[in-house]
């Protein structure tokens, strides 16, 4: 099989910026796709600047942060993927939206790249369905933040080939990222049993539990989690943590995956963490 060249990564938010600055790290020829020019700069200078701060900490030799830096390339045009050897895709948690953009890359890209894609709680089965590579379709599932989480799930569908997974998991490794196997199923194994904690910390916080400080500090000092349940939620988005909890509800029909009233009354006031500046907590402005 072709030696992995160049890396297409759809969308560079929270999730496709981190990817993209590991993909150009490690070596490949990097070319990230926006869906505005402005987005595309932006999501460009949030990768500079995250490797010019590799450097600051001594992470990286500044020769290193050039090359890599020399290897992205930011684009709205999906013509640009068309010679990729991996696509990784990181839209907005939307099962249309998915389907558009897959639609379209297929007609594009050549044929023998692998898809794979960062979904949060969709099953691989039906993004791959839009497409006519089913077998040469994974998850690659990594976590936030991109450049210091290990953990990639590679996911694989009963159509996805042994070739095609051995590929994916070998370059998640290239990445320097552990990965582990995981069946297509909704949330695969850490969004499985992720996503009920999380809402069930809004459900306590609803039921006057205790406040979103103390019930932080519980899961802190009480059981050495690095961040309480409503910092990570922060963190992850609450607008993509409320579609991933419908998406997962409707997969499930459990309680425990039901967005909880409050998670959508905070989407819908625009207070979705960190990115937004409100979200549980106030965040400065940069
Ligand atoms: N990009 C690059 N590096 C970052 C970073 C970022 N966004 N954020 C933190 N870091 C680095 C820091 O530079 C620091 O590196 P050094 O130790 O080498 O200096 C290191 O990470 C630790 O950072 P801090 O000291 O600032 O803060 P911390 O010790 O609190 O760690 C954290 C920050 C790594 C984010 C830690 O709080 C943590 O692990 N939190 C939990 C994150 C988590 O659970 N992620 C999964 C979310 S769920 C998901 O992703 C799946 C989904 O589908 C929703
Ligand atoms: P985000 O809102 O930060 O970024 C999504 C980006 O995709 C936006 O910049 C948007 O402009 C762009 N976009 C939308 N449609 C596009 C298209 N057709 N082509 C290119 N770009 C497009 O979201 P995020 O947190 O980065 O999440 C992205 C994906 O990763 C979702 O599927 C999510 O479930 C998954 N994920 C999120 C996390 C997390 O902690 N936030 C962790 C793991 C996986």
């Amino acid at each position: 099989m072709a030696k992995i060249k160049k890396v297409g990564v759809l969308g560079s938010g929270l999730m496709g910026s981190g990817i993209a600055e590991i993909a150009a790290r490690s070596g490949y020829d990097t070319v990230v796709r926006e869906v505005t020019s402005e987005l595309v700069e932006k999501g460009l200078d949030k990768i500079r600047g995250s490797l010019g701060k590799a450097v600051e900490k001594g992470k990286m030799e500044a020769a290193a942060r050039d090359e890599a830096v020399a290897r992205l390339s930011g684009t709205v045009d999906l013509a640009a993927f068309a010679d990729c050897d991996v696509v990784v895709e990181a839209i907005v948690e939307n099962l249309d939206e998915k389907r558009k953009t897959f639609g379209a890359l297929d007609e594009v890209v050549k044929e023998d790249a692998i898809f794979a894609s960062n979904t949060s709680s969709l099953t691989i089965t039906q993004i791959a369905m839009f497409t006519k590579r089913p077998e040469k379709f994974v998850g690659l599932h990594f976590f936030n933040p991109v450049p210091v989480m290990k953990l990639v799930e590679v996911v694989r569908t009963i159509l996805t080939s042994d070739a095609t997974f051995e590929r994916a998991f070998e370059f998640a490794r290239s990445l320097g990222k552990e990965p582990i196997a995981c069946r297509d199923n909704s949330g695969f194994v850490v969004n499985r049993l992720l996503v009920p904690y999380l809402l069930d910390a809004i459900r306590a916080l609803e039921e006057g539990v205790g406040s979103v400080e103390d019930i932080d500090k519980g899961m802190q000092l009480g059981c050495g989690y690095p961040m309480g349940p409503f910092t990570l939620l922060d963190f992850v988005g609450l607008d993509t943590t409320y579609y991933i909890a419908n998406i997962m509800f409707e997969e499930y029909r459990e309680k425990r995956f039901a967005p909880p009233p409050l998670l959508k009354q905070m989407v819908l006031a625009g207070r979705l963490g960190k990115k937004s500046g409100r979200g549980f907590y106030e965040y400065a402005k940069k």
